[in-house]
């Protein structure tokens, strides 16, 4: 299949300039797959009302059907089709993070949607991003779009175009170019379905974020890897690399072992590069350890780069101090390191 590629960089400010979104949203209305850009990553879309679509992305991303996509949506209106009347506790939390990088689980009515999107269940994850591309394709082609992390299934999420294109071209019809994604994580998804709501997956909208809007709602503090996830794609071997990764932890001085540093990387804050090994690659993952916006939004493309770009046998990962703040990032790095942590001290 020949993948169509849009550069829609230069209509972050008006999209409606553009003449081809006709053809966009034909290929939507037809059945096919372009993946789109997000805030959070970039997400493999397809009409959410069209079962042949959705199989279509399970296909193409070698993904288990059981694991339910999220819905993506330009207005609240949208959401009448498909779920009940919302609650004014999540109409607050709407209006406070959307559009924006959390994805709000809520009773499916069924019916409207097909049904592989929500993966048999009575409950559909949706979202409205706030990526400036993104969004307004949404808005002009007008239809509820189903859309995973735009990776092979498996392999870390995408967040630059080329990071699509290096795993889905020649899979799917189109890749719509909008720059590297600002967060660099996968929304936070809460599940709605009870209360007080739970943290299905964490993200960059935090458990504090939350209560801060909606004191009290949030049950449990997401634990790093649990045995029975709530959100069944977190169940999976997820984000990783080719190249085997260790967590880091207490990385405070100079590794005394007079170990073979040549082939190994570390992936650590600015801050730390003194007390890299000198025959190490050094990847910078941020300024320092309290930068995790700038840890969010390298992540991915580091972990892509790992294995086209550097000629080493394993890397270690700068590991932050757990809190509201770190708990994303942390759950994701966790899981490209298959839970393997080292510590500082011991190198
Ligand atoms: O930031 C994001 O959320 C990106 C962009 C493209 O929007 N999308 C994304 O989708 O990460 P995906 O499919 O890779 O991850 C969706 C997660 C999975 O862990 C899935 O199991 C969970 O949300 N999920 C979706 N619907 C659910 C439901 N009804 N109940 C429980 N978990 C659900
Ligand atoms: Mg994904």
């Amino acid at each position: 299949m020949k993948t169509h590629i849009w550069d829609l960089r230069q209509y972050e400010r008006n999209l409606t300039s553009y003449d081809g979104i006709e053809d966009i949203k034909s290929i939507f209305e037809k059945g096919g797959l372009i993946a789109i850009p997000t805030e959070t990553v970039y997400g493999l879309g397809g009409d959410a009302r069209n079962n042949q679509a959705i199989e279509k992305i399970y296909e193409a991303k070698g993904r288990p059907s059981d694991n339910p996509l999220i819905v993506h949506i330009h207005e609240l209106d949208q959401l009448k089709a498909f779920t009940d009347e919302l609650t004014k506790e999540i109409k607050l939390l709407m209006n406070a993070f959307w559009p924006g990088p959390i994805s709000f689980i809520l009773p499916l009515r069924k019916g409207y949607l097909c049904d592989r999107v929500s993966g048999g269940l009575n409950s559909i994850a949706v979202r409205m991003p706030s990526h400036p591309i993104g969004r307004q394709l949404l808005q002009l082609i007008d239809i509820p779009i189903a859309a995973p992390s735009a990776n092979l299934s498996g392999r870390p999420s995408p967040t630059t175009f080329d990071h699509v294109y290096h795993d889905l071209d020649g899979r799917i019809d189109g890749i719509v170019n909008g720059d590297q994604s600002e967060e660099g994580l996968e929304s936070t998804v809460l599940d709605c379905t009870q209360y007080p709501y739970r943290i299905a997956r964490p993200g960059s909208i935090t458990k504090s974020m939350i209560e801060a809007v909606l004191p009290n709602s949030v049950v449990t503090k997401t634990p790093l890897n649990t045995d029975k996830p709530i959100a069944p794609g977190m169940k999976y071997k997820h984000y990783s690399p080719d190249t085997p990764i260790k967590i880091l932890e207490n990385f405070h001085t100079k590794p005394s072992s007079n170990e073979n540093w040549s082939k190994v990387a570390f992936i650590v804050p600015q801050s730390h590069r003194e007390i890299v090994p000198d025959q190490a690659k050094f990847i910078p993952l941020c300024k320092d350890e309290n930068d995790i916006k700038g840890a969010n939004h390298n992540l991915y493309h580091i972990l892509h780069r790992l294995d086209q770009d550097y000629d080493i046998e394993h890397a270690y990962i700068f590991s932050f101090s757990l809190n509201d703040n770190t708990t994303a990032i942390m759950n994701r790095m966790m899981k490209a390191a298959n839970q393997n942590v080292v510590k500082g001290d011991e190198l």
